[in-house]
């Protein structure tokens, strides 16, 4: 589908699915140099689906940015996925997620994941269920009373993966150029 899918290792059998090869825990300022790849990576991977969403020259500087202010603020989350084994103390993914009020609607609050992202070696594992199980839980423990996730329309990997969690559109983004 893309370079960088491409470069992703087959589907993997039921036994190698059954562990999740890293270990995931809240990101703290010192990450942040880790994590700006990362990000970007994402953001580079969300072109690729759509012109839309061109990166910014200067997204590695708004990537530091965020991250910095999102780490240190008690409505978002942002957890590292650290590898084990060769990859112990390597970043091999993560995810930021908010709490945002929903001012018409209940329950009043919801916990919006706005970035998963793992390395390709580390895909179709099931480490992203447990991804999304462990910060499901962690926003829950923020207030939230239901969990949503952003993604672009085009990302077919995204759409897939949320579908089969259970995950249906419930709002959507139309957009055009001007
Ligand atoms: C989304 C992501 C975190 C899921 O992690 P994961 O470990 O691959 O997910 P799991 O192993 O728990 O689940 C795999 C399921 O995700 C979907 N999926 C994962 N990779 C896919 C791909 N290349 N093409 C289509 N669907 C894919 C499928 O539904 C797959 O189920 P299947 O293997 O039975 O077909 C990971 O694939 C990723 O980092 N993707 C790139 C970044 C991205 O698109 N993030 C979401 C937008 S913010």
């Amino acid at each position: 589908m893309t370079v960088e899918e491409g470069s992703a290792s087959s589907p993997p059998g039921p036994a190698e699915r059954a562990a999740a090869p890293l270990h995931l825990r809240p990101a703290t300022a010192a990450d942040i140099p880790s994590l700006v790849p990362l990000l970007l990576r994402l953001k580079r991977l969300n072109e690729e689906f759509d012109p839309l969403l061109r990166v910014r020259d200067d997204a590695p500087q708004q990537a530091r940015a965020i991250l910095e202010s999102q780490i240190a603020d008690p409505k978002a989350l942002v957890l590292a996925a650290e590898g084990v084994g060769p990859d112990r103390d390597k970043l091999v993914g993560f995810v930021r997620a908010i709490v945002r009020e929903r001012p018409f609607y209940t329950p009043e609050f919801e916990g919006v994941i706005v970035d998963i992202y793992l390395l390709p070696l580390y895909r179709r594992r099931g480490v992203g269920e447990y991804l999304l199980r462990e910060v499901s839980s962690a926003l829950k423990a923020k207030g939230a009373g239901v969990v949503t996730a952003e993604f672009p329309a085009q990302n077919e990997i995204a759409s897939r993966f949320y579908a089969k969690r259970g995950f249906r559109p419930i709002t959507l983004i139309h957009a055009r150029s001007l």
